[in-house]
C-alpha cells in the first residue's frame, strides 16, 4: 500500500456528529427500472461489458429491509441512496404515487434503524421519455426535472435533512457527450456537452433555492468526483500545466458556478492521476504515469493520500463543509485484505485532514453490497457484502465489515484498528 510512510500515524478522532455511512444508487441496486434510459441502453449489444442485464439486480426495491439490516449491523448512522426519476415520473405527465410511497417507506426504514438518510435526486439516469426528447440538452428538461424535484421533495421532504441534487455531473456528461460510452452515446459533441452542462447548473441552483425557501434548515449539496491530479515531474512546467487544465475541466469548474447555492460539498474520491506531457498531436498531449503498485479491478491505483489532498484543496477553495459521499474499491477477491486496508488508510488520511482543520463531516463507503456497475456490468464488486445474485443473498466480506465496524465503534483510527 502506498501510504507515503504514514502507516504508524495514529491520525485523530472524528467529530462527535460525524456521519458514518454507505452509499448506493437506485439504478444500481433496485432492479426493475424499466422506465429508465439505462434500461434501454443496456439492451443494445456492446454497451455493457458483462453479457448479463440488470433486471432484478440486488432487488433493493423489494428487499430493502434486508439490506438496511445489514447496514445497521456495521453500526452506521447514515445511509446514502437515490431516487429514480423514471419510477416517480415514468411517462410525461404521469406520476407514480406508489413509487413515492415506497421511497417514503425506505427513508423511514433508514430512520427506524438509526441511519440518517442522505438522498440524491439524480444519480445518472433519466426517464426514457426525457431521453427521447433530447435529455439534458433540451431546455425543457429543466422544467421537467424541476417538476420532478417539486413532487419528490413535497412527498419525502419532511423526513429528509440532506439532499444531494446531482451526482457527478461532469463525469456523466463527459462519458455521454465526449467519449460516448454512456447514454446518450454522443462522441466529441462539445455543443451538446455545453448545453447539457448549462441546464444541469441551472437545475442545481434552482433545486437548492426551492428547497431552502421551504425549509431553510435542510442541507442541500452536490456530489462531485474529483481525481487528485498531480504532475508526473513537478519541476516540468508542461506537466504542471496539464494538472491545471485537468482541474479546470473537471468538477472544480462546476463547483465554482454553484458555490453560492451550496450548503456542503459531497466528494466522491476514488483515485489519483500523475499526468505527464507527451507530444502526440494526433492522439493526446498526455499520459497517466501512475506507479500502479496496488490497483482495483477497475485498474484504478489505490492512493489514499489523495483523499486528504483533495479535501484540503476543496476546503481552501470553497470553505464549505465536506462529506465524503463515495469512496471505495472494486475487488472481487473474497480474501478481503485490499478493501479493508483501503478503508483504514483512507480514513487515516481523512482523520488527519480533520485534525488540520478541514471541515469533513461524514464518510460513505461505496458500496454496501456489490451491484450493477454501469458499463462494466456486474463483475466489478465494490461491496462490503458480496452479492450472490442467483440466491439473492449478500455475504459479508468479513475483514472489511469488521474493519469499518470497529473504526465506527471507536470513532477514531487507533493502533488496534490500524492493524
Ligand atoms: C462513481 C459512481 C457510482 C459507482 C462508483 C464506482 O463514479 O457515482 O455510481 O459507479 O463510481
Amino acid at each position: 500500500m502506498n501510504t507515503g510512510g504514514m502507516q504508524k500515524d495514529r491520525g485523530a478522532g472524528f467529530p462527535p456528529s460525524f456521519l458514518w455511512g454507505v452509499a448506493v444508487a437506485s439504478y444500481q441496486v433496485e432492479g426493475g427500472n424499466l422506465w429508465s434510459d439505462w434500461w434501454e441502453w443496456e439492451r443494445t449489444p456492446g454497451h455493457i461489458k458483462d453479457a448479463s442485464r440488470n433486471t432484478i439486480g440486488c432487488d433493493f426495491w423489494n428487499r430493502y429491509p434486508y439490506y438496511l439490516d445489514l447496514a445497521k449491523k456495521i453500526g452506521l448512522n447514515a445511509f446514502r441512496l437515490s431516487i429514480e426519476w423514471g419510477r416517480v415520473n415514468p411517462e410525461k405527465d404521469r406520476w407514480s404515487d406508489e413509487a413515492l410511497t415506497r421511497y417514503r417507506e425506505i427513508i423511514l426504514a433508514c430512520r427506524e434503524r438509526g441511519m440518517e438518510p442522505v438522498v440524491t435526486l439524480w444519480h445518472f439516469t433519466l426517464p426514457q421519455w426525457v431521453s427521447h426528447e433530447g435529455g439534458w440538452t433540451n431546455p425543457e428538461t429543466v422544467d421537467w426535472f424541476l417538476a420532478y424535484v417539486d413532487k419528490t421533495v413535497e412527498a419525502l421532504g419532511d423526513n429528509v435533512r440532506f439532499w444531494i441534487t446531482l451526482n457527478e455531473p461532469t463525469i456523466v456528461l463527459s462519458l455521454g457527450y465526449k467519449t460516448g460510452v454512456w447514454p446518450p452515446g454522443r462522441k466529441k459533441n462539445i455543443v451538446g456537452f455545453r448545453q447539457a452542462r448549462k441546464n444541469q447548473i441551472f437545475c442545481h441552483r434552482e433545486t437548492f433555492s426551492r428547497i431552502k425557501k421551504k425549509t431553510p434548515e435542510t442541507q442541500v449539496g452536490i456530489a462531485v468526483n474529483i481525481t487528485y491530479n498531480e504532475p508526473y515531474r513537478p519541476w516540468f512546467p508542461p506537466d504542471r500545466a496539464l494538472v491545471f487544465l485537468a482541474n479546470i475541466q473537471g468538477d472544480y469548474a462546476f463547483l465554482k458556478r454553484m458555490q453560492s447555492h451550496l450548503d456542503f460539498i459531497g466528494l466522491n474520491y476514488y483515485f489519483h492521476s500523475r499526468l505527464a506531457f507527451v507530444f502526440q498531436p494526433d492522439t493526446s498531449f498526455y499520459v497517466v504515469k501512475n506507479e500502479n503498485k496496488i490497483v482495483s479491478d477497475f485498474g484504478w491505483e489505490v492512493y489514499p493520500a489523495g483523499i486528504a489532498k483533495v479535501s484540503w484543496d476543496l476546503w481552501q477553495r470553497f470553505r464549505k463543509p465536506i462529506y465524503i459521499t463515495e469512496n471505495g474499491v472494486a475487488d472481487a477477491n473474497m480474501n478481503d485484505k485490499l478493501r479493508s486496508d483501503f478503508i483504514r488508510q483512507h480514513l487515516l488520511y481523512l482523520s488527519r485532514s480533520i485534525a488540520q482543520g478541514v471541515d469533513v463531516r461524514g464518510y460513505f463507503y461505496w458500496s454496501l453490497m456489490d451491484n450493477f456497475e454501469w458499463a462494466e456490468g456486474f463483475p466489478y464488486r465494490s461491496g462490503l457484502y458480496a452479492m450472490d445474485y442467483e440466491k439473492q443473498i449478500a455475504v459479508p466480506r468479513q475483514s472489511s465489515v469488521e474493519t469499518y465496524r470497529r473504526i465506527i465503534a471507536e470513532h477514531r483510527i487507533s493502533h488496534g484498528n490500524l492493524k
